[in-house]
């Protein structure tokens, strides 16, 4: 199999996102734009993967360098001269390399792994010069459009340049392409400047190849929604629904109830599980894991957090990088911030809130508490309006309730303390030392 590279354009300011944040950092369903990019070429097996940044390329780069792909490197376009003017900056990493180039955009993120692979392959069996990856669109408005001629692909136009009888054309150029490495930086020098801004546009090399005789193959989308790019606020809303919808699909076919799917945000990563019923307004984020048998009542939050089997989370709740084991219950309005975790069984009541608190098997803290640096044992139960007192001022101190401890409602407990196991404290008590 002959070398394939990736290469993602993203130098673009995004002028019509009116946002001061790089376009394809903006964020859908969990990841940014780029990311879902990159994620899409991953099965290709690149050699190398190239990103072209140019408009606040430190941003880029910094939120990027993460992102776990070790062939992954930058090249800068300063200034953005356009699509072509982009690719040639990377001109210095292929001299003297073979293979399939893919181009991609960074600012189509529903662009999937199965169609590139197609496009990829297509272009290999073909051995054309170049494979663009085209769409038929109801509403081809923005894109450039496919010219042919008897079915035979000529050029693309943009549309800026269309004529009335041109911008009828529904098939319209993804910004996705494969390209031979041979002939291309050579006729990528010879791209003129155009338009009001004297940008180099890339589609305007396949004006050049048919001049050369080279061939040009075209592959097109089975889904037109893939190759959706992002230029303003408004495609971004469009285009998250659209990832919603299927993520939501996904899980109702595997048994997931959703009351209300219209209202129902969840992540592209997130896992829930069958006989789960998750009614409206809930969202569910990041690396979020949902057992069965759940029920998220109405305005849920959950962050980063995995919840076992046979959990009730009541109306309200916001969970954070936190820990619910099965059986438990929690809410409503409860707030579990970063690294807490309720035992199996446990219960978390109305207001109450948790931070870095470990509460043990069947441990219940039912209404108005804080617990925070706290490790509280099983069978414990914690009265209402329970506050630990962490914070003095200085540093944080650990609270410790050993298992079966019982402490009255309207205690304080002024850390660093530690009840025994079995322990009993009367309401209204300030526990300033270790309770035997
Ligand atoms: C581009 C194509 C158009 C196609 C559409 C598909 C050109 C001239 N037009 O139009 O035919 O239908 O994509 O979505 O290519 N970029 C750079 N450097 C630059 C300019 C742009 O890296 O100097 C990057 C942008 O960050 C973006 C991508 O290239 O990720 C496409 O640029 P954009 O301005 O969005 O092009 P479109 O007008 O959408
Ligand atoms: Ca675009």
């Amino acid at each position: 199999m002959p070398d394939r590279h990736v290469l993602v354009l993203a130098a673009g300011q995004g002028t019509r996102m009116k946002s001061s944040r790089p376009k394809v950092l903006h964020r859908l369903a969990g990841s940014s734009l780029v990311e879902h990019v990159l994620r899409a070429a991953t099965p290709l097996d690149a050699r190398s993967t190239t990103l072209v940044v140019g408009h606040q390329a430190n941003i880029l780069e910094h939120a990027l360098q993460p992102s776990g792909i070790n062939t992954l490197r930058f090249v800068r376009q300063e200034p953005q001269l356009g699509t072509a003017h982009a690719l040639l900056q990377a001109e210095p990493f292929f001299t003297g390399v073979t293979g399939a180039l893919v181009v991609l955009s960074g600012d189509a993120p529903l662009i999937g792994a199965r169609t590139l692979k197609r496009l990829v392959e297509t272009h290999e069996a073909s051995g054309a010069a170049a494979t663009v990856l085209t769409a038929v669109l109801d509403r081809p408005s923005g894109y450039g459009r496919i010219l042919r001629h008897g079915g035979q692909f000529t050029r693309i136009i943009e549309e800026s340049d269309a004529s009335p009888e041109q911008q009828q054309v529904r098939e319209v150029n993804s910004g996705i392409y494969a390209f031979d490495l041979a002939p291309l930086f050579a006729t990528l020098h010879e791209v003129p400047e155009a338009g009001p801004k004297n940008e180099r546009y890339l589609p305007t090399v396949f004006s050049l190849y048919r001049r050369k005789q080279l061939p040009v193959e075209t592959v097109a989308a089975a889904d037109p929604n893939e190759i959706r790019g992002i230029n303003s606020q408004s495609e971004l809303a469009e285009v998250s629904s659209i990832v919603r919808q299927s993520k939501n699909e996904e899980l109702m076919a595997t048994g997931v109830t959703l009351e209300d799917p219209a209202t129902t945000y969840i992540d592209r990563d997130v896992d829930v599980g069958p006989d789960t019923v998750i009614h409206p307004g809930v969202m569910l984020e990041g690396r979020t894991r949902i057992g069965a048998r759940c029920e998220l009542h109405a305005g849920v939050r959950v962050v980063n957090s995995t919840v076992g089997a046979d959990v009730t989370i009541r109306n309200f709740c916001v969970i954070t990088d936190s820990h619910i084991s099965d059986g438990a219950q929690v809410g409503p309005f409860a707030h579990l911030r970063p690294e807490s975790s309720v035992g199996k069984r446990g219960r978390v009541g109305n207001f109450v809130e948790l931070k870095k608190a470990t509460l043990g098997e069947g441990a219940k803290a039912n209404h108005l508490s804080y617990v925070g640096d706290a490790t509280i044992g099983p069978g414990v139960n914690i009265g209402a309006g329970t506050i630990t007192c962490n914070y003095d001022g200085a540093a944080k101190h650990h609270t410790t309730l050993e298992a079966d401890v019982f402490i009255g409602s309207g205690t304080q407990l002024v850390a660093p303390v530690t009840v025994g196991k079995g322990a009993y404290v009367a309401a209204g008590s300030c526990i300033t030392d270790d309770v035997p």
